[in-house]
């Protein structure tokens, strides 16, 4: 088993076997034998267990253990009607309970054993441990750390958007994840949501979500991750959308109509046009953009709320 990634030894599941303890992981209930049982008997128990080999106590104290192995060479050499006690492995290898349990991975790939028998602080054995012990409870931990993740990220997609009144005017704030093409869209729905609810023109309300739109699928598809801000006021609405990197090179040329510097893989997802920055302009009656190569992108989009001639084309 190889819990640990060595191209990235610092990994959830790394990080975990160093945290858990054998007694999080061991079966407490552990079936044993004595040194006077008959081999026979000791094969009749692990067929009946389902298991593959047993610990031996004496008098409550581990003296050694017996496996399957032995089981199979006392049937070949002939002496399964024997003792335990005479064939049993007296030289056991055991791990403390309060180890963790990186030390037992580290164990089973040293040793190869199919189980090793716990011992507690006062050498009484007090559970056993096998590799798929290990390997159920490192899933049991990754799935409740992935779903506290998601339960996050639900909570903070709740939280995003929620209107902050102040006074007239309204704020509206969104994360934006590089890469979150699933959750694209958002923001612009929620800030057209905002306007129609305050009545304002419906033709407004759109060129207000293209512009968001735009410039959420740019924090998505070309920077690190940034966030949208949307603030609604009596006479105008303006939406910042500031991500933290890498910036653009050269802001005169990214606004001109076709360019982009889109992937394949982005274009073949419907973006990559090279027209989303000329749309937000054109949907904006105030644009302002500033982008420094290394420290991120800072967009800033106003919309009048009552334009006072009805604008055609969108
Ligand atoms: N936030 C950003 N960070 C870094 N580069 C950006 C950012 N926004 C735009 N750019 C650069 O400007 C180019 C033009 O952007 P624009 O939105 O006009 O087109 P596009 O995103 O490539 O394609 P489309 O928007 O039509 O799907 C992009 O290809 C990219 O190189
Ligand atoms: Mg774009």
């Amino acid at each position: 088993m190889s819990v640990i990634n060595h191209t990235n030894g610092f990994s959830v599941a790394h990080e975990l076997i160093y945290t858990l303890k054998v007694r999080d992981a061991m079966s407490r209930d552990v079936v044993t034998v004595t040194p006077d049982n008959s081999l026979r008997e000791v094969q009749a128990i692990l067929r009946e267990r389902r298991i593959s080999g047993t610990p031996v106590l004496e008098d409550g104290r581990l003296v050694g253990i017996v496996s399957l192995e032995d089981i199979i060479s006392a049937l070949d050499h002939g002496h399964i009607e024997e003792r335990v006690g005479d064939w049993m492995t007296t030289n056991v290898v055991t791990i403390q309970d309060n180890m963790p349990l990186h030390r037992a991975v580290e164990y089973f790939r040293r040793y190869r054993f199919g189980r090793i028998p716990v011992l507690d602080a006062g050498g009484c054995l007090c559970g056993i441990l096998t590799q798929a012990d290990i390997v159920v409870r490192l899933m049991e931990g990754l799935n409740h750390i992935a779903e506290e993740a998601a339960r996050r990220e639900i909570a903070l997609l709740q939280r995003a958007g929620t209107p902050i009144t102040q006074g007239q005017e309204v704020t509206m704030e969104f994360p934006v994840n590089a890469g979150d093409f699933d959750n694209a869209g958002i923001a612009s729905a929620r800030i057209k949501a905002a306007l129609k609810e305050r009545g304002i023109d419906i033709k407004v309300a759109r060129r207000a979500a293209i512009a968001t739109y735009e410039a959420e699928t740019n924090i998505i598809i070309h920077s690190i991750g940034g966030a949208i801000t949307a603030r609604i006021g009596a006479e105008s609405i303006t939406i910042q959308a500031v991500d933290w990197g890498p910036g653009i090179e050269d802001v005169e040329m990214a606004l001109r109509p076709g360019f982009s510097t889109a992937s394949e893989l982005v274009r073949v997802m419907g973006f990559g046009a090279g027209m989303g920055l000329p749309n937000i302009q054109k949907c904006a009656d105030r644009f302002h953009i500033e982008s420094k190569p290394g420290s991120g992108t800072r967009l800033e989009v106003e919309i009048d709320l009552h334009p006072l001639v009805s604008e055609g084309g969108e």
